[in-house]
Order: C-alpha cells, then structure tokens, then sequence
C-alpha cells in the first residue's frame, strides 16, 4: 500500500477551497483511473502543511502515471506519507510543452479560470477512447483562448471557433507575441473555411510552432487553428471525424448576439445554442472522442444538457468520478459540469 499527499496550489480557489477540493478529487480519481490506478480512499489531513489532499494506491505512482497526476489542476508538490509518518517529497516530472504563463497571462471579465480549465481538459482526456498517438482538442466557443493555451502547453493540437471577432483578433495578437518573445519558432498561415457549395464559411489562421527548435525542424510541428464564426456552423469549420477532446466553457445565459440571419433577436438561451451546436460539434469528433462541457445551472439543468447529448448520440458519463461537479463561482453562476464520449 502506497499513501500519498498532494499540495494544493497556492494559487486554487480560496473561496470556495472545500467544494473546489471535492472537485479535485474527483479529477484525480479520473486521471489516475485514465492511467490504470485506482484509488482507495480521500482523507483531508492536517500533516503540517497547507491544504492538501491525500490518498492511497496499490502500486508505486511513477512514469506516465506520475506525469498525468502532475498534470492536475490543483497539483502543487506530491508527497508520499511513510508509517511512521514521515513526508517524502516525490519529484514531479516535467509535463509541459509551453510554460504555463502561456494560460495566465491574459487576465479578462469573462475569462474561464485557467486551474478550472485544466481540470475540464484533464476530465475529457482520461475519458478519451480514441487511441490517437497525437490529441487534437477543440473549443468551439473559446473566448480569448484559455482551453486552447491550456491545450498547447499538453502538448496537443488546438482549434477554436469565436463569434466575437474583436477577441480573435486579440487572441492571434497574442499567441504571435508570446511565440515572439519567448523565440519559439513558427509558421502562420491563413486559410478559408468553405461550405458544401465552395462558399466561404470564414477566414482560418493556422499557426504551426514547436517548443523545441529540433522538434520544429524536424516537422514535429503543433497546430493551433482559430475561426471567427457562429460555432453553429461548426460542421463547415472542423474536418470531419478529426478531434479528440472537445471543452469548452459555455456562455452563462448572457447575450451571444447571433450573426446568423434568421435569428434576428438575442437569444438568450444558451440550450437552444447547444442543441443547434452539438450536430457540428458530434460530427468533428472522432469516436471514442470526448467531450467536457461547463455550464451554469441557473440558464441550464445537468439533466437537459444529458438529454440533448444523447439523443446526438453521445454516451453521457453519468457515475463517479465524472459526475458531483457542481460548484458555486460567485452570487449569479452555480457551475455544473457535464462529460459525454462520442459513441
Ligand atoms: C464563457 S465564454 C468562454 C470563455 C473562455 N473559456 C475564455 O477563458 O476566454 C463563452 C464564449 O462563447 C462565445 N459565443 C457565444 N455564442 C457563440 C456562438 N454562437 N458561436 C461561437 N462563440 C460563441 C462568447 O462570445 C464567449 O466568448
């Protein structure tokens, strides 16, 4: 038997620190199941340090398995808790492609946490059957970029689709400056996206760039892949059977102004926008992909969100560890979370 502790990071949510520790456990029990593991028990000690989580293991937590638990959301420094107590701590293995400021930097209203978007994207990837060497993640309502930063620096290739055109621009600002400063090389590129008839759906900049220079060289490239498009129009933007991971944090029933012609008023509902999304969405998947949605409960109900899934043709994960998500974000969003693989 192996017992093991997990720092919390300094930088977890405070406010809320015992639900947002549920939450992680969650997470952790989802990884580790990913990698084979299972864990036997969650115990909140005191051990002299600040928050931590601990737990218990059959066998010794190294290799890949040591690299996705660091990986974490809430992952800050692993110790393994010996009978007479001692603390030892485990040395945690570089897992990162890009540093993490890549995910940090932009601070904004309306930005989805950067720990809560690790733990979506690690959710999706221990639910994740398609067997590809190399995971293509897509947000298809990316905001300024946190799912796709957080996807790079796992070393995935990302897409996003935005309807707010001012944020696209903002965020290819940004990923050429910050692949500027820190002297990573890369290509970029723009493309156009057609629809059945050869009608331009929208413009698409494709940015090919590699954290290591040898890697680069040798064509070991990652894509990063953005649109400025309605997500409804998502089966003209995304190859066809071509994703992996799909997250994406929804908008929280606040006006998404359309730009689709036939909706000429605001809609509100952002249910109805998931139902006219999700045909795209299941059809840019490949199967065995999988899915992670967040979405507030006050606009929209676990259970219409399970219903709406389904009936796509999504398998939704409706036991522990994927499900017991909801948490309270502030006085207007109780954030429920829901994943679905792509059967
Ligand atoms: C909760 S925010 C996502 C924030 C993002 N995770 C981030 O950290 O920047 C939801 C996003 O959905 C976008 N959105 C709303 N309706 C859309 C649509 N029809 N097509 C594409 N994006 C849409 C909004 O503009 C908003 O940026």
């Amino acid at each position: 038997m192996f017992h093991y502790a997990i720092l919390a990071h300094p930088g977890h949510n405070r406010i809320y620190f015992q639900t947002a520790l549920a939450v992680a456990n969650h997470e952790i029990e989802a990884i580790m199941a990913g990698q084979g593991i299972t864990l036997r028990r969650f115990t909140e000690l005191t051990l002299g340090l600040p928050a931590c989580i601990s737990f218990e293991t059959d066998q010794a937590i190294e290799g890949e398995a040591l690299k996705a638990l660091a990986a974490a959301s809430l992952f800050y420094a692993l110790f393994q808790i010996h009978e007479d107590g001692r603390l030892s701590p485990v040395a945690a293995p570089q897992w990162q492609h890009f540093p993490e400021s890549l995910s940090q930097i932009l601070k904004y209203t309306g930005k989805t946490n950067e720990q809560f978007t690790r733990l979506m994207v690690n959710l999706a990837h221990s639910a994740c059957r398609t067997g590809s060497e190399r995971l293509r993640l897509v947000d298809p309502m990316c905001g300024k970029g946190t799912t796709l930063y957080e996807g790079l620096i796992h070393g995935f290739d990302v897409e996003g689709i935005e309807i707010n055109t001012k944020w696209v621009q903002e965020i290819q600002a940004y990923m050429v400056k910050f692949l500027k400063t820190g002297k990573y090389k890369h290509k970029l590129v723009k493309a156009k996206r057609n629809d059945a008839k050869g009608k331009k759906v929208a413009d698409q900049l494709v940015i090919e760039t590699a954290a290591d220079k040898a890697d680069y060289a040798a064509g070991r490239v990652q894509q990063f892949k953005l649109c400025g498009a309605d997500t409804r129009q998502a089966q003209w933007l995304l190859k066809r059977n071509s994703c992996d991971l799909l997250v994406s944090d929804l908008p929280y029933g606040v006006q998404h102004g359309s730009k689709n012609a036939k909706d000429t008023k605001l809609d509100r509902s952002a249910l109805t926008l998931l139902e006219e999304a999700l045909p795209g969405w299941h059809q840019g998947l490949k199967s065995g992909g999988a899915l992670a949605l967040s979405f507030n409960e006050f606009t929209m109900k676990w259970k219409e969100v399970a219903e709406l899934l389904a009936h796509q043709g999504f398998e939704v994960l409706d036991t522990p560890p994927y499900t017991g998500f909801l948490h309270r974000v502030d006085q207007s969003i109780n954030r429920n979370l829901i994943l679905a693989v792509k059967a």
